[in-house]
């Protein structure tokens, strides 16, 4: 785990001694740890502690006249691989799953785009009782990971499942996090992402409600897992993640460009961007102006297909393409695999409400070569991406390619 930056959060169980002993080894194995404390987990343990045994400043106040002017809660959040809430108290796992933000570590929880694992504890009602296991289902169901809570004595004297898990079973989970995010060292990617602009004229164009969200977690999570990544991006709002080779663009033609470009230097081609398929005939060179209740008619043309020039060329990488539809989503999908010859489609349909081009999360159907057709549930973006990663990885690995 060495250099691995890891926010350890800790909120007011009993069981915050055990986190002393969690900081403690994450530090051993060569991690870098920043502790974020609940305004009550002070009650229990100092944060002197656990300053004293990470080296560094611990977050623990919101209200602080340094820390508010600095946005710790955000510097803290944008610079961590991996935020570990141990021990997760049932009053913190009800404010994480609803969005309530009054302490330094639920803050710094909403502000964080990483990966996240939660160790709760508590008294053995508290666990099973509606409201905690249905909070728990939600940060399950938005792509948290758990490590469950042990059967034991409980500090409350009785004998039942709540106790924190052993320290040594979530270090094991903290530690196959950072070995599974090293599995695609050493690999190329080059990853398209956000929707094209095809000028009218100086002031117009034409375009689709494509957020990059999708290409952009695909960008962040191959980077994150030690791929290589190249991100090929038409006009979004979103900030390029870091350490990847961020390439912009605005129109379709000058995205084929790039892909041809940097295609020879890549093992993996994902195109998830959505290009436009058709661009105005002719760019005016000045605004064209409203002629009373006059329309217009745009004549256009179809921009040239990437897809298709990247399997004419030939180059043996691995193609991974993009299927956005409104209709007949699996027959459309299988159409666009074989005719433009990928290795995997991904196809999404984008009238379905709550999914697509700019919410978080989607729900995609993923195809192979040989039709396999696997239906994804609904999941965040970032964890979609993970999954589309792990079948690239299995297929890059298969003896056919
Ligand atoms: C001695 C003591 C031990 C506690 N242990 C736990 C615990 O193990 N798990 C839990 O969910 N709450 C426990 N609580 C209750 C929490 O401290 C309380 O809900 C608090 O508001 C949680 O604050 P936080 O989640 O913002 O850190 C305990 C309270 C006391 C007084």
């Amino acid at each position: 785990m060495k250099n691995a930056k890891i926010v350890l959060g800790v909120s007011a169980g009993i069981a915050v001694y055990k986190a002393v002993e969690i900081l403690r080894l994450l530090v051993k194995e060569g991690a870098d740890v920043r502790v974020v404390m609940s305004a009550n987990a002070g009650q229990f343990v100092t944060p002197l502690t656990f300053e004293a045994l990470s080296g560094n400043p611990v977050y623990h106040t919101l209200f602080d006249s340094q820390n508010s002017a600095d946005m710790e809660h955000i510097r803290v959040a944008e610079n961590a691989d991996l935020l570990v809430v141990a021990p997760a108290t049932a009053s913190m796992l009800g404010k994480m799953a609803h969005g309530l933000a009054d302490d330094a570590l639920s803050n710094l929880y909403l502000a964080f785009k990483g990966s996240v694992l939660i160790a709760p504890a508590m008294n053995e009602g508290m666990w099973g009782h509606p409201a905690v296991r249905e909070n728990i289902g939600l940060l399950k169901s938005r792509g948290l990971e758990f490590v469950d809570p042990e059967y034991g004595e409980l500090a409350c004297g009785v004998t039942g499942p709540g106790r924190l898990a052993d320290t040594s079973v979530i270090l094991e989970k903290i530690r196959s996090f950072f070995n599974q995010r090293n599995d695609l060292n050493g690999m190329r990617f080059l990853v398209t992402a956000g929707p094209t602009h095809e000028p009218i004229d100086p002031v117009r164009y034409l375009s689709n409600p494509s957020s990059g969200k999708m290409g952009y977690a695909i960008a962040e999570q191959a980077k994150t897992r030690g791929g290589e990544v190249v991100l090929i991006s038409g006009p979004t709002s979103l900030k390029p993640p870091s350490g990847v080779n961020f390439k912009p663009c605005k129109t379709a033609d000058e995205m084929n460009s790039l892909v041809q470009e940097c295609l020879q230097n890549c093992d993996v081609l994902i195109m998830s961007a959505a290009v436009g398929d058709f661009s105005p005939e002719k760019l005016e060179k000045e605004k064209i102006k409203k002629q009373g209740n006059e329309g217009l008619v745009l004549k256009l043309v179809p921009t040239k297909d990437i897809l298709l020039e990247v399997a004419q060329r030939n180059l043996g990488k691995l193609v991974v393409g993009f299927a956005a539809e409104t209709q007949n989503l699996v027959e459309s999908a299988l159409e666009k695999l074989k005719k433009k010859n990928l290795d995997l489609i991904v196809a999404n349909d984008i009238s379905a409400p709550g999914i697509g081009f700019q919410s978080d999360s989607n729900q995609v159907t993923i195809i192979d070569r040989d039709e396999n057709i696997e239906n994804l549930p609904l999941k965040p973006k970032r964890d979609i991406a993970d999954l589309l990663l792990d079948r690239i990885l299995s297929l890059l690995k298969s003896p056919e390619l």
